[in-house]
């Protein structure tokens, strides 16, 4: 007995003697081995390195000789070593106390070594000091990215620049920008001046003023002019400094659709029977061909990436059903539809990019009509376009926007800027996992990796971009980069919170970690008890909760671990020591409906089932995004029979739903509901009317309430009238 007691003790002292000596390294390393002792930077501090990694070693220098507790004079070294049985990207750092040794093979992989420390110097609670470490790390994908949209809005050099310089220290590697789209041209084409002269600058500040007022352009110069480009030369400076820090920056160029500023500068190229605005390219002319191959030209002497971005998204095909010269393309290559136009455009210009050594990427769209046959695909309506990419092994970049679109919301919306819809909190995107489950294992090999997208619509201002990335790209960076067995979103959220000061020391505007506490429900239905667990963003918070329905203070119950509930209740919960902490609150409810049979008189939209039929009776409640698996979505009205499967007395039918406008979200105009002992008849009970303004355009909840008196029924049919676009129910609750 004592012998096992002095055992577990002495695990137990292992345990802790690890657990207080971890380093905040994000994306997780391969390994990491922390040993006793620290390393001291010294003003006088050696930085030794191959020629071709002075760069770097100088990088590491400026940073480490910054802080104002750093000693003049000691006798320390850091050593970079060249390695050539690492793999690219690959490092090993070993930190003692009197030097350190960064070896890799690769310019890559000696300056991840180097961000390593970078990220040590930020985050270490004693200046000048870091933790004497092993790490031994590489990527898990090669291709770990960024996708700014600066067509949207424009965003200055020197902007891009400090991006470069914080992606760089989370080894992200690609930095692919969206030149070209409607709202405007941004990079300098020598032989097609008009792009930039009259397509680059708008007449309204913000995209979403502009798109009200006729999306029309101002000339260079235009004392009203909104926008801006790179010349060739900022184009230049950007990848030289992006290459420095191991950052590829792949240049995108729309087409054949998403193209109304080339149109509007040049409409020869726009197709002949079309008089309205359009933002596709005519297939049918040459000069289409004739004007992308010249502009790719003097992108490729600008852009060494081997990845070239056509775009090829969203194109509206109607047109070319109409127009002259494309029927001729159709006919005389013999083309099955518009499809096939489009994917015949795209391989024209795959075979140029490829004659130029370089490979054509473009969104999923491309995989219509057929694929080109060196083409790379980057799967961003969910992942089907890129298992069919892979398996038709083609390489293949995720960027589905469920995961990895960042102009979605990360918190509450009601507290946040306006954003284009959608949710994506940060753990969402920290659990992303880019190898599809179904994609066969001689496949795999083809998925390159993932990408974060920020497209900028609602992003008119730099901090404002900055804000939308961090810390979201944070947590992307170790999807792409870490073993998946070595993540731990609580373990990310404590390496996250030291590496708040990292950001803050790089002024970067990032979105700081929530207040609110999200209540998780956890229902068994055979049991009929909920568990409840509580989560946060911040690291470690001290939550107060109740179960009256009353609101939390210090003298409620403190949340240390999960807990069961097995009646009707409603749980609040906050942190209390927080600004802005208004509570979370959740109603457990095993109602008289809960668990039993639904019949629905019209379907849920396909696009939203939800959890499917038992939704709307499974005792769960959504949360802030409808797109949750909670709330089941509707394009029509509902109206749905619940079997109650025995006669039972029934007194309030309640149901609540949510509105956020911008996807087209609202409430609907009224409830009612109708009770029945036969299932054939049925007697109408009352209704609930909406009384919230179809233009109040934050996140909004409502809960709709029918009350009667006590009335004998075993079928109830509930009713809800849809108002516009879609309706998004989460429960019905009968009492
Ligand atoms: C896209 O979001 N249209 C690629």
């Amino acid at each position: 007995m004592k012998k096992i007691v002095v055992a577990i003790s002495l695990v137990m002292m292992g345990y802790l003697a690890v657990a207080q000596r971890t380093v905040p390294i994000i994306p997780e390393p391969q390994s990491v081995k922390v040993n006793t002792g620290n390393f001291t930077f010294y003003k006088n501090t050696q930085y030794l390195a191959p020629t071709a990694w002075k760069p770097i070693a100088k990088y590491l220098q400026q940073i480490t000789s910054s802080s104002i507790h750093t000693l003049q004079k000691g006798n320390t070294r850091i050593v970079f070593k060249e390695n050539k049985k690492l793999a690219p990207s690959e490092y090993t750092l070993e930190v003692k106390a009197n030097s350190i040794t960064i070896f890799a093979s690769d310019y890559a992989g000696a300056l991840y070594g180097a961000q390593t420390i970078v990220q040590l110097w930020y985050t270490t609670t004693t200046p000048s000091h870091i933790a004497c470490v092993t790490v031994k790390d590489k990527p898990r994908f090669e291709y770990r990215g960024l996708m700014l949209d600066v067509s949207r809005n424009f965003y200055p050099v020197s902007f891009i620049k400090s991006l470069i310089d914080v992606l760089s220290i989370y080894k992200i590697n690609n930095l692919h920008l969206h030149l070209t789209d409607g709202a405007g041209w941004r990079i300098e084409i020598k032989k097609y001046p008009l792009l930039t002269d009259q397509a680059a600058f708008r007449t309204h500040k913000t995209w979403k003023e502009w798109w009200k007022n006729g999306m029309g352009y101002l000339k260079k110069g235009d004392p009203l002019a909104y926008g801006g480009y790179y010349t060739q030369n900022d184009a230049k400076e950007i990848v030289a400094y992006a290459a420095a820090k191991a950052i590829n920056v792949i240049p995108e160029i729309e087409m054949p659709g998403h193209s109304d500023e080339v149109l509007a500068a040049y409409p020869n190229l726009a197709c002949d029977s079309v008089t309205n605005r359009s933002g596709e390219f005519c297939i049918g002319n040459d000069s289409t061909f004739i004007f992308m191959q010249d502009v790719l030209t003097e992108i490729m002497q600008l852009f060494p990436s081997k990845y070239i971005h056509i775009g090829g998204d969203e194109a509206a095909k109607g047109h070319w059903k109409k127009c002259t010269k494309c029927q001729k393309r159709i006919n005389d290559n013999g083309l099955k539809d518009v499809d096939e136009l489009q994917s015949y455009a795209i391989k024209r210009m795959e075979k140029f990019i490829a004659s130029k050594g370089r490979y054509l990427l473009g969104w999923d769209e491309i995989l219509e009509g057929g694929l080109a046959p060196g083409a790379r695909v980057m799967s961003w309506r969910g992942e089907q376009g890129g298992i069919d990419a892979a398996r038709q092994n083609h390489d293949v970049i995720m960027t589905p926007g469920g995961t990895c679109y960042f102009d979605k919301y990360q918190q509450n919306p009601a507290g946040e800027p306006e954003a284009i819809g959608g949710f994506l909190p940060l753990q969402k995107v920290y659990e992303y996992e880019p190898m599809p489950a179904v994609l066969e294992k001689e496949k795999q090999q083809y998925i390159k990796g993932a990408q974060a997208n920020l497209w900028t619509e609602y992003v008119p201002t730099q901090e404002h971009a900055a804000y939308m990335i961090f810390p979201r790209i944070i947590a992307l960076s170790e999807v792409v980069w870490s073993n998946p067995a070595a993540k731990n979103w609580a373990q990310f959220q404590e390496k996250l919170a030291a590496h708040y000061q990292l950001l803050q020391a790089f002024n970067v505007n990032y979105c700081r970690p929530s207040n609110r506490v999200d209540i998780v429900t956890s229902i068994d239905t055979t049991f009929q008890t909920a568990t409840i667990r509580f989560n946060s963003e911040q690291y470690q918070p001290t939550i107060y909760y109740t179960t009256n329905g009353t609101e939390p203070t210090t003298s409620s119950n403190k949340y240390s671990m999960p807990f069961v509930i097995d009646k009707k209740v409603t749980i609040k919960a906050a942190i209390l020591n927080a600004k802005k902490s208004v509570p979370d609150s959740v109603l457990i409810n095993f109602h008289k409906a809960f668990n039993k049979p639904v019949t629905y008189i019209i379907p849920f939209s396909k696009a939203y089932p939800a959890a499917g039929p038992k939704t709307l009776v499974n005792g769960y409640r959504g949360t802030l995004t409808y797109q949750d698996g909670q709330w089941q979505g509707f394009t029509s009205n509902i109206e749905v029979v619940i079997d109650l499967q025995k006669v039972d007395t029934v007194s309030l039918v309640q149901a609540n739903f949510m509105q956020i406008i911008g996807p087209g979200v609202y409430m609907p105009k009224y409830i009612e509901f109708e009770t029945s002992m036969d299932g054939v008849n049925f007697t109408n009970q009352g209704r609930d009317n909406n009384t919230v303004s179809p233009k109040e355009s934050s996140l909004l909840f409502k809960d709709f309430k029918v009350q009667i008196k006590p009335t004998a029924a075993r079928y109830i049919k509930f009713i809800s009238k849809l108002q516009s676009g879609f309706q998004f129910i989460d429960e019905i609750i009968v009492e």
